[in-house]
């Protein structure tokens, strides 16, 4: 009795296969670049004024849910140079590379 798949059915299967491999690259990528920013946030001493989580010194803002108040453009640009996004600014501007600043971006938008 077994139907017989339909070539849209098969093109169907594929197109999916392909979606999940690609997104697997995806998710995989992206996750390196929030492994590095997660690294960087140590070696640029951002543990030295905020907390996240229960590590980190409580002098500037708490940035465990940083990530569900700033899309990660805004943090980016922050990074970047605090004063020019908010003029009385007290945070200084760190000396980051710009994939420096991306990868921060991307590993304070997963707090949430
Ligand atoms: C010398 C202390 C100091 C260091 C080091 C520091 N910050 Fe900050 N940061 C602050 C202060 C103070 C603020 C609060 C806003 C202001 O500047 O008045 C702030 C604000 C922020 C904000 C915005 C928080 C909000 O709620 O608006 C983010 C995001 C942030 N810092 C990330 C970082 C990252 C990432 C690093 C490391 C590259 C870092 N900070 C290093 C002092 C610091």
């Amino acid at each position: 009795v077994g139907e017989r798949w339909s070539g849209g059915q098969a093109a169907a299967a594929l197109a999916l296969a392909g979606a999940i491999a690609l997104g697997a690259g995806c998710a995989a990528a992206s996750n390196g670049l929030v492994a590095e920013g997660k690294r960087l946030f140590q070696e640029q001493g951002c543990y030295g004024c905020h907390t996240v989580g229960a590590s980190g010194t409580p002098i500037a803002t708490d940035l465990s849910r940083i990530g569900a108040r700033y899309a990660r453009r805004d943090l980016e640009a922050w990074l970047r140079d605090p004063r020019q996004q908010r003029p009385t600014a007290h945070m200084p501007r760190i000396e980051l590379q710009p994939d420096e600043a991306r990868a921060l971006a991307a590993y304070l938008a997963t707090l949430r």
